[in-house]
């Protein structure tokens, strides 16, 4: 499938140095099976790089800046397995915490974290902690689990995750006194942006002590929004189920004189969700994210062209973001507690504003609503995500065992690499207006680019919002 990282991400020179907690210097219980590969085009030897740029013209304007020096290319880590390590793994203690909104496919990551860590570097001790950070916390009292192949045995059939989630992050030096009291070596940490800045925190209040305590990242995120990796884990299962709900829209819209269906999906500041479900579900007729603004009223509009298309075809069908027209609305200036902003229901407002618009002008309207809302995060991973996700644990665990930090795994141009929390945070991946993929939609709806007055220039300022 196309990649779905669709905006450049970089902006002058980029910094993809992984930390590392020191020296490795203990044999790999892998060391043995390593032997045997060489590098081939699958392949890539740890001492290797892969390259941030993919285009021939963006390398030959950076290796003119370089003065030809290819090292200096912006690069990143690769994944996998390394001979020597840094953990002795018999004595080293695991933490896991799942945090943030719920996405297929965070189960699958515990059993692939768990069975990397005890089959095949001994790791003896995983502890889960319950409800994201406040599992840390002593006055929230939750428990603490043993994870082992046993107990995790199965659960990436389910959707959810068994360790429980909580939105918000709590005090750095409080999770690391928690990780120090239980011995803890290796803390993996599955989450949002959100989360990932909190993980950002711990790993500098484990700076600040001089303690040895690996933290990486499983990025998780069904909006697709976290720069410098492909895709986010869970996101394909996402749209697939958003998918069906457009299918069941079409036939209600199709099958009513003048009927409109209004279909919500999830998706903050990034539209991919509804992008990628209405390319899936090729039925949509106009689809609203938040990178492309757009006007209700006047000509151009949406509910012109909106009522144009009920004249010509019979129905309608529209998908919209749940970020998309947030420029209707004033600022509530509401934020939920993960710090994301807390969003006006745009889905209510089309509903109430097509509505009106078929009255005043006396078009009769048989209007359906369709919000699946968390239906579509709380299933569980699909085939492709449940390889996605096995993948990036193993890589999460050889990354931690060599002792790197402050980083997350992903996947980069189809390469599994090593990428610095910093920058995982650092922007905001979303639709390029004027990017393939908007395109694509562009031609499967046949919607214009957008509705309304807006220049070329005022799109793109404001999908850097
Ligand atoms: O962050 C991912 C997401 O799925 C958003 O698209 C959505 O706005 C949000 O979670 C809703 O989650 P909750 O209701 O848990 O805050």
């Amino acid at each position: 499938m196309a990649e779905p990282t669709d905006r450049p991400t970089s902006r002058g020179p980029i910094d993809f140095t992984v930390e590392t907690l020191g020296p490795c210097t203990v044999d790999s219980p892998l060391a043995p099976r390593l032997q045997a590969r060489r590098t081939t085009h699958h392949y890539i030897d740890e001492t290797d790089r892969v390259l941030f740029d993919d285009t021939l013209s963006k390398v030959t304007r950076r290796a003119a800046k370089t003065n030809g020096e290819l090292e200096e290319l912006p690069s990143l880590e690769p994944t996998g397995p390394r001979k020597k390590i840094f953990f002795d793994p018999s004595k080293t203690r695991v933490g896991i915490v799942t945090c943030g909104g719920l996405c297929p496919g965070i189960n699958n990551v515990i059993r692939g974290l768990v069975s990397e860590l005890t089959t095949h570097y001994g790791v003896r001790r995983i502890y889960g902690f319950k409800n994201g950070y406040q599992g840390f916390i002593p006055r929230y009292g939750h428990d603490v689990v043993d994870l082992t192949p046993e107990s995790v045995s199965g659960i990436d059939g389910e959707g959810g995750t068994i360790l429980g989630t909580s939105r918000g992050q709590q005090d750095a030096t409080e999770v690391v006194d928690c990780l120090e009291r239980m011995g803890i070596g290796v803390l993996f940490v599955i989450g949002g942006d959100g989360t990932m800045r909190g993980a950002q925190k711990i790993a500098a209040e484990i700076k600040a002590r001089d303690l040895k305590i690996a933290v990486v990242g499983i990025p998780k995120t069904i909006d697709n929004d976290i720069p410098f990796i492909d895709q986010s884990f869970g996101f394909q299962s996402a749209f697939s189920e958003a998918s069906r709900s457009i299918r069941s829209a079409k036939v209600e819209a199709r099958t009513a004189p003048n009927g409109v269906s209004v279909v919500k999906l999830m998706g903050r500041h990034s539209g991919f969700i509804a992008c990628y479900a209405a390319l899936a579900q090729n039925d949509a007729d106009f689809v609203l994210i938040p990178e492309v603004p757009f006007t209700l009223e006047g000509p151009g509009g949406f509910l012109e062209r909106l009522r144009e298309k009920v004249a010509t075809q019979g129905h309608a069908l529209v998908v919209a973001a749940e970020g998309a027209g947030q420029e209707l609305f004033e600022d509530n200036g509401l934020q939920d507690a993960s710090g994301n902003k807390k969003l006006q229901d745009v889905g209510i407002l089309l509903r109430q504003a097509i509505a009106d618009d078929f009255a005043q002008r006396g078009i009769e309207l048989n209007m359906r609503y369709i919000d699946p809302s968390y239906v579509i995060r709380s299933v569980p991973a699909n085939p492709y995500d449940a390889v996605y996700c096995i993948r990036l644990a193993h890589a999460a665990v050889h990354a931690a065992m060599a002792g790197r930090t402050n980083m997350v795994v992903g996947r980069w141009r189809r390469r599994f690499v090593h990428i610095p929390i910093g920058l995982a945070v650092s922007a905001r991946n979303q639709v390029d207006p004027h990017g393939d993929l908007w395109w694509s939609v562009l031609e499967a709806t046949g919607q214009p680019w957008s509705f309304g007055e807006f220049s070329a220039e005022q799109v793109t300022a404001f999908g850097g919002q």
